[in-house]
């Protein structure tokens, strides 16, 4: 009798295609502190993100955000409740894997840029491929670059960038290795509004052309109904969420 298995991509061998979830939650809380102090951060959320989805979480200040995105990069655990990442459960996971997990499969971006000064905006992503022990081609690296808008900039220290262009070295070097997911907090904090459209555009493009999935946070209801798929948190649940087809972005310049 043939075996039949399935791959990372959801392709089963036998040709068939299951398209696991890239996150499903049942039930996840987060509770800080007890009694007088206790402060549900993250309360009985059910979510499934499906593979190429880009969705935005929008909230005001408290009221779940970054607990949640925490959660879902494997940086904390919950309370009470399960993720799955990928179709694994990631409860029964030991800290190395959850790490091993982190490193290939989640990529991050903060609204903190944390380039290193004396790097170029090409050497900022190489180092990050040196820590996680990967080589990607000369080629391959000025492709990404110039993928996230940086042609001719590659060889800019960040301090000769502006804040979008930093923005988007952090994203070049988030999507380095290929990760199955990329999770941005607030990564338009830093910028001003003409800048972070053009960084939620880019996204949206990497999103629709290379069918990776993107998670972004903001607090900005604006910028968060340029996506296909938006949830409100409020108070640690999901107040609301809409799903909606749009135009296809344009391809990157
Ligand atoms: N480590 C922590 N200890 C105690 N309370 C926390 C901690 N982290 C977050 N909180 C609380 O959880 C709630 C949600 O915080 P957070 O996820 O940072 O919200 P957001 O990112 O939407 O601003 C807030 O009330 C915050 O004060
Ligand atoms: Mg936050």
């Amino acid at each position: 009798m043939k075996t039949t298995y399935t791959t990372r991509n959801g392709h089963r061998t036998d040709g068939t295609h299951t398209e696991p979830f890239v996150y499903q939650l049942d039930r996840v809380s987060k509770i800080y502190g007890s009694g007088n102090y206790r402060v549900a951060a993250i309360e009985d959320i059910d979510l499934a993100i499906r593979p190429g989805e880009f969705v935005t979480v929008v909230g005001a200040s408290g009221s779940g955000k970054t607990t949640l995105l925490q959660l879902l990069g494997a940086l904390d655990r919950p309370t009470s409740g399960s993720i799955a990442c990928l179709g694994r459960g990631l409860a029964n996971m030991s800290e190395r894997e959850l790490t091993l997990l982190r490193r290939r499969h989640i990529g991050f971006v903060f609204q903190q840029f944390n380039l290193i000064p004396t790097l170029t905006a090409h050497q900022n992503v190489e180092a990050k491929l040196a820590v996680t022990g990967r080589d990607m081609g000369g080629d391959r690296l000025r492709e990404l670059l110039a993928a996230v808008g940086l042609e001719g900039r590659a060889n800019h220290l960040p301090s000769q960038l502006s804040g979008g262009e930093q923005q988007r070295v952090a994203i070049a070097r988030a999507l380095s290795t290929n990760p199955s997911v990329l999770l941005a907090d607030e990564p338009t904090g830093n910028l001003d509004t003409t800048t972070g459209h053009e960084i939620l555009q880019l996204l949206r493009t990497l999103s629709s052309e290379y069918s990776q999935t993107v998670i972004l946070i903001t607090h900005d209801r604006e910028l968060a109904a340029a996506a296909p798929r938006t949830i409100e948190l409020r108070d640690g649940r999901i107040a609301w969420w809409r799903e909606h087809h749009l135009a296809p972005p344009a391809p990157v310049a």
